[in-house]
């Protein structure tokens, strides 16, 4: 299974012939967050039309609350009324929350329809938009109802991040950083050298962060498509404490990808008190995830406030457990990640939430 992704600036022009050559028709849904509408909906809607397209406007709040089955349910009633059938397909703008309701409402209308994904964050560029996970939140928790659903297109212009908050491209970041850890020794290195011209969004570099990020994950996915083998657990690096730290923020207070910085520190400890990862690679890792700039009362607050104990339960109720085990991804070194299979004893987990704790307090003072 795989998407064709193409990274570039201006990234929609040209629109019409590759939907042609795609075998998608010129008829779209296009979804937009209320952000993403004011900051992108005449350039995309002007491009579009000038390249014949007949399109549905559609907009939703721009928050987390928007992966809803009432937001889907509303939407579903305007692309009725407005005649929307199979012949048509959809097309993403913005970030994961537009992304996967977006990729959630063409899986399930008229048991599917086409979806394009049009990224416009560093998170969904490198990560949500691709794969094919389109997820809405339940009462109960977050992503637990979707489908795999893969995008015929995912078009990326890196420029769209000009108007991006840095909080938001931080939070982006970690996930670059994680595919260097997990994937790829060199473009961590590559990652190390360029880190502050690719924050400040510096080209070429950032355009080369995105598409070798992209290609990466694209890549596992299409090697473990329903997560079978694997190979697309290692993806979550650094997220079974990245999960149990969004619960204790109760899904608000800290971002995704500043949770999977956090997280990823706790990992790196805990490959080493595993015995998997040296010292030096340890350091390594570490000095990288203290080039990240997080706002300190968010990590005061959302972190350092926590007791390990207290971390740890919150992981548990992580709906990717299996039988109640906690399933950690390990580094045997920078660009080698593996699941482990084993249990893991709760006290090894608390001393790398200890040492992480520890190590996250002497970096928020300088
Ligand atoms: N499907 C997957 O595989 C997958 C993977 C990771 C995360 N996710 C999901 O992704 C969501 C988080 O995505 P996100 O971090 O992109 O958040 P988001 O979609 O909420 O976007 C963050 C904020 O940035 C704004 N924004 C978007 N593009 C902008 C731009 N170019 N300039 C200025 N502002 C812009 C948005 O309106 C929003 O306010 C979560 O719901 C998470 O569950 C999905």
């Amino acid at each position: 299974m795989s998407s064709t992704i193409i990274v570039n600036t201006p990234v929609l022009s040209g629109a019409g012939a590759l939907y042609r050559k795609h075998g998608l028709t010129a008829k779209t849904v296009v979804i937009f967050d209320e952000n993403t509408r004011n900051l992108f909906r005449d350039q995309v809607i002007a491009t579009l039309e000038a390249e014949g397209f007949r399109l549905l406007e559609l907009t939703v709040p721009a928050r987390e609350t928007s992966k809803s089955l009432n937001a889907a349910y509303r939407l579903y009633a305007t692309m009725i009324e407005a005649g929307v059938d199979r012949s048509w397909n959809l097309l993403a703008v913005g970030g994961g929350v537009v992304g996967d309701l977006g990729g959630f409402i063409a899986a399930s209308y008229y048991r599917g329809i086409p979806v394009v994904q049009c990224p416009t964050t560093l998170l969904a560029m490198t990560d949500s938009a691709i794969g094919g996970k389109v997820a809405i939140n339940h009462p109960l928790g977050k992503n637990l109802i979707g489908f795999f659903h893969m995008p015929e297109l995912v078009l990326i212009d890196p420029s769209f991040l000009r108007t991006l908050p840095e909080r938001e491209i931080f939070a982006g970041m970690a996930e670059v950083v994680k595919y260097g850890f997990i994937a790829d020794r060199t473009f961590l290195d590559w990652l190390e050298e360029h880190f502050d011209r690719i924050t400040a969004l510096k080209e070429p570099f950032l355009t080369e962060a995105v598409r070798r990020s992209s290609s990466i994950k694209a890549d596992v996915v299409e090697k473990d498509f329903r997560e079978t083998t694997g190979l697309r657990a290692t993806l979550n690096f650094g997220h079974t404490f990245a999960h149990g730290l969004e619960k204790l923020a109760e899904y608000r207070y800290l971002r995704h990808g500043e949770a999977v910085t956090l997280g990823m520190i706790c990992a790196l400890w805990l490959s080493n008190g595993l015995g998997y990862l040296s010292e030096k690679d340890l350091q390594g890792g570490l000095d990288l995830l203290a080039r990240f700039r997080f706002p300190k009362g968010v990590i005061k607050r959302r972190f350092l406030a926590h007791s390990s104990e207290a971390l740890l339960e919150n992981m548990f109720s992580d709906k990717k457990k299996l039988d109640s085990k906690l399933r950690f991804v390990l580094l045997k070194k920078p660009g080698e990640a593996f699941l482990l299979e084993e249990n893991v004893d709760d006290r090894e987990v608390l001393k790398a939430i200890e040492r992480a704790r520890a190590f996250v307090a002497t970096a928020a003072k300088h």
